[in-house]
């Protein structure tokens, strides 16, 4: 059963200049809720109440100043401070002590999704596991190829030129091994420590599994995908009237 869950809100949200010139991006607004409370919810209907958020140092104040310990939005909250922004895979080395040796899910907290994962998060048993959604550009995503038995074969971070549509979402569940790899993981040509290296050694160990999203998702890391993951989070607000 998984119950711990890492929520990555660090940083310096520069696509959404000049809005995150003064405020985290996981504090902006998505329709009626500041960005950090979907991926909240998100792992909270997957069962996971074990909460761990990583942010900066600029913004920690005002993460615990919306959150506190998580109790009103039914949670248990704990915080970690990511000196820097040298990328995914740095901030979670920062979850080692928190996860020990258990699976746990992590989440981007840019990520907006209208899926309930409970299933599939809840039956893992080893390894990685990813979420895959067929996109217009990839090219802005971590883009995966699949063999002919649909199994992931390679993972490419922004690729100039994307061989399939296949965009790997912000979700991601482990087993406590990944924290060897994060050791070993070298910085990209981006000058970041990427998540997708980390996935790839997975799937070079055979390791990793992934399905693909039945329902609507969205990356609110621009200003355009910005505005349409407010669209969705209203069409879901609207729903669960
Ligand atoms: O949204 C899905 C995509 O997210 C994946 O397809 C990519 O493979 C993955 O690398 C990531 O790409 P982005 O360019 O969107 O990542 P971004 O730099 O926006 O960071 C995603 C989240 O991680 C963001 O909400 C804040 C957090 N983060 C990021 C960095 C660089 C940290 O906590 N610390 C960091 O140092």
């Amino acid at each position: 059963m998984i119950k711990k869950g890492v929520i990555l809100a660090g940083g310096t949200g520069s696509r959404l200049a000049p809005m995150t010139k003064v405020t985290n991006k996981h504090l902006l607004p998505v329709y009626n809720k500041p960005m950090i409370y979907y991926p909240i919810d998100t792992l909270k209907k997957s069962g996971v109440t074990e909460l761990l958020i990583i942010t900066g140092t600029e913004s920690a104040g005002d993460f615990m100043k919306l959150l506190g310990s998580g109790d009103e939005l039914g949670v248990h909250i704990t915080f970690r401070v990511q000196e820097g922004t040298a990328g995914i895979a740095d901030a979670l080395k920062l979850a080692e002590n928190f996860v020990g040796n258990e699976n746990f899910a992590v989440i981007l907290g840019d990520n907006i999704y209208e899926e309930n994962f409970k299933t599939i998060i809840q039956n893992f048993t080893n390894g990685a596991h990813i979420f895959l959604q067929e996109v217009e550009y990839a090219d802005r995503f971590g883009v995966a190829t699949l063999n002919e038995k649909n199994e992931v074969i390679t993972i490419v971070e922004k690729p100039h030129t994307p061989e399939t549509n296949f965009a790997v979402t912000g979700l991601y569940v482990y087993d406590s091994s990944v924290f060897k790899k994060l050791e070993i993981v070298e910085v990209s040509n981006r000058g970041e420590y990427e998540i997708t290296d980390v996935n790839q050694m997975y799937i070079d160990d055979s390791q990793m599994t992934a399905s693909f999203l039945e329902k609507g998702w969205n990356d609110a890391g621009t200003h355009e995908s910005l505005f349409y993951a407010s669209k969705l989070a209203r069409a879901m607000a609207l729903e669960a009237q």
